[in-house]
């Protein structure tokens, strides 16, 4: 089967693709014939060679996490049933910039119809983070909550799903395209991340006392310029990195101001939980309420175009690759 392989750590030519042999669904799982896969941020830091005492690939590696797709097979112990359903799963680190992958059963969920395999693949991360961020949080309406990283992948979806839970939503974004973006996606006030002043602007717009959830998917001194932002008694989560690190707060700083700082950790499910929660922004899609924002698709075989498209930040929400 056709396939696009890591063959290096590197920039993004080490994504070339390749002939490799077809997988084989074992007790528990399934075959899915991929049409459409996610990609993140953290693939091309992987990529690159970033993080290795988290993410343990050796090259050569088939990248690759979020698929969509039909399922061709099941193997042993699994309800028969799935076979040609359409479905979305979240099966780890490897295996989904291929024709085939394996996925568990307990990681699957059924994509509605009316929803493109496109739009499953670009929810089947970002729409389950952006959810699980909201509940640990404890978003509330009429909160002010501050995403920073509002335009990209997962952004685009805080976005939405903050609004839809009556916070007052402020996003942080770079340059005009992205901030009309965001603010057509329902943000109250957007501020543009280019300029000096930003943190000023955003203190202006949430007035006053600043936003009781700060949400961090950029990292690095943005991340600890954002952390200032949050109203004494707020949350902060520092879930990302994009900048090559999460925000380093001090934990006595939080405590001296009540903040309760979240983390990764606090975004990392079991599969039955990822399932659940990719399940219910499928459902929301396909009401209409939920539209990821998908800036690039790419065919398989342009992996590296992708991850290039990504890491220029040029694209406008996310990049997703079709097969
Ligand atoms: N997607 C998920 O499900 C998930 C799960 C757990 C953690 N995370 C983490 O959350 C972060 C965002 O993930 P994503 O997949 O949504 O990424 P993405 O689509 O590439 O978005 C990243 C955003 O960060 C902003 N950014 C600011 N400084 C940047 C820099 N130095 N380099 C690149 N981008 C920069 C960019 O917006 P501007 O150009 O407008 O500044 C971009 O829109 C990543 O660190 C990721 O690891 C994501």
């Amino acid at each position: 089967m056709r396939a696009t392989q890591a063959v290096g750590f590197g920039a993004p030519e080490v994504l070339v693709p390749v002939e490799v042999p077809e997988p084989v669904a074992g007790p528990g799982q399934v075959l899915v014939a991929v049409a459409a896969v996610d990609t993140i941020y953290v693939e091309t830091q992987v990529r690159s060679g970033w993080g290795r005492e988290f993410f343990p690939v050796v090259p050569p590696y088939v990248p690759g996490g979020g698929i969509a797709g039909t399922v061709r097979a099941t193997g042993e112990g699994v309800d028969p049933a799935w076979a040609g359903r359409r479905v979305v799963a979240s099966i780890g680190s490897t295996g989904g910039y291929a024709e085939l992958a394996v996925a568990p059963a307990e990681a699957l969920a059924v994509v509605p119809d009316g929803v493109s395999f496109t739009d499953a693949a670009a929810l089947v991360h970002d729409g389950v983070t952006a959810a699980r961020l909201l509940a640990t949080t404890a978003v509330r309406p009429g909160e002010q909550v501050l995403i920073v990283g509002a335009s990209g992948g997962m952004g685009t979806v805080l976005v939405q799903l903050a609004k839809a839970a009556g916070a007052r939503v402020i996003g942080v974004a770079r340059g005009d395209r992205k901030t009309a973006l965001v603010r057509d996606l329902g943000a109250d006030a957007v501020v543009d991340a280019a300029r000096p002043d930003w943190v000023e602007r955003a203190r202006e717009a949430l007035g006053g006392a600043g936003a009781e959830v700060v949400l961090d998917g950029v990292g690095g001194e943005v991340g600890l310029a954002a952390f200032a932002l949050v109203a004494g008694g707020g949350r902060f989560s520092a879930h990302g990195a994009p900048t090559g690190g999460f925000a380093q707060v001090d934990p006595a700083d939080a405590a001296a101001r009540g903040v309760r700082l979240l983390g990764i950790g606090d975004v990392r499910l079991t599969a039955p939980e990822h399932a659940e929660l990719a399940g219910q922004a499928l459902r929301t899609a396909a009401e209409g309420a939920l539209r990821p924002v998908i800036g690039g698709t790419f065919p398989l075989e342009r992996a590296a175009s992708a991850h290039e498209a990504i890491e220029s930040r040029e694209l406008l929400g996310k990049a997703v690759l079709t097969v």
